[in-house]
């Protein structure tokens, strides 16, 4: 009886998911767990090939799964994979703004100092992770305003609370997409349904492609001395794992969250309650 309530608070199975970045590390997990969950999800990612690994996973497990090439930041390419999910699935329920990152020409070094940064990387940077969340969000935003219904899950980030040394146009743009979680919760809520709902999470250090070359010595393997910092300042002492993060999504997509919107829920394990000392 207990765990048949439990079931019911948590429960995802038939809802329609479309994730972004699907094919990469972090919202590739998400979606086969989400596969595992008996969500039907489109895997959209710039790259097909990653999207169908993921997809092909899912099915392998016994879900329902479609991978679609998909650009966040092209609004008629985003419409074709919301039709393409709608052939398929017959509504979209979910959507998971998980495109994102960071590139090496945005990031300060001895070799690049804040005051060369080439305006083209630091709007490749800032168009990714905020128009890249927006967009996404108009299109399959506005199925949910006509459905009355919907979830919309943005990936935020540390940064997004205080900015980390060197990644200036990372960090503000993570900054807006925790505001704009927040203005868009209000938004629909109020426009269009009470019953849409728009959070964040915001991830704390996953090793991945996109940070890699920040947090460990390409040649020896070790830690750089920022990823040190990082897991010195992190109290559960080490980086997180994809699997960390599921917890905290399925709840932020599940009716066991139906009066949580608008927030930005931090997984970071301790990293933004730690004040160094
Ligand atoms: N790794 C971390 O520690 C960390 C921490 C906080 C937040 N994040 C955020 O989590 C999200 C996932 O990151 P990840 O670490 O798994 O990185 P990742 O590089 O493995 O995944 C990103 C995916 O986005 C896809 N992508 C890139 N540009 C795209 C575009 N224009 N259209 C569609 N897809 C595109 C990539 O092909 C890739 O599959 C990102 O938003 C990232 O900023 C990561």
């Amino acid at each position: 009886m207990a765990n048949e309530y439990l079931k019911n608070l948590f429960d995802l199975s038939g809802k329609v998911a479309a994730i972004t970045g699907g094919g990469g590390v972090l919202c590739g997990t998400m979606s086969r767990a989400l596969g595992r969950l008996g969500v039907k999800v489109a895997v959209l990612d710039l790259f097909e090939e990653a999207a169908r690994k993921v997809a092909d996973d899912i099915v392998a497990q016994g879900g329902e799964a479609i991978a679609l090439p998909c650009d966040v930041l092209d609004k008629s390419n985003i419409e074709a994979a919301r039709d393409a999910v709608l052939a398929r699935f017959g509504r979209v329920d979910i959507l998971i703004n998980g495109a994102g990152g960071n590139k090496k020409e945005a990031t300060t070094s001895p070799e690049l100092s804040f005051f060369d940064l080439p305006p083209e990387a630091i709007r490749w940077v800032f168009d990714l992770n905020f128009l890249g969340a927006l967009l996404p969000s108009q299109v399959f935003g506005k199925l949910m305003a006509e459905q009355g219904e919907g979830c919309i899950l943005n990936v935020s980030s540390m940064n997004a609370f205080r900015p980390l040394t060197r990644i200036p146009a990372y960090s503000a743009a993570k900054a807006a997409v925790s505001n704009f979680t927040q203005w868009l919760a209000v938004h629909l809520a109020q426009e269009y349904s009470p019953r849409i709902r728009v959070n964040a999470i915001a991830p704390g250090f996953f090793l991945t492609a996109q940070n890699r070359f920040l947090l460990m010595d390409e040649a020896t393997g070790e830690l750089t001395p920022r990823g040190r910092t990082i897991i010195e300042h992190t109290p559960m002492g080490r980086f997180g794992e994809p699997e960390d993060l599921i917890g905290a999504v399925v709840w932020l997509l599940s009716p066991a969250s139906a009066f949580v919107t608008g927030i930005v829920v931090p997984v970071d394990g301790g990293f933004s309650a730690f004040s160094g000392v």
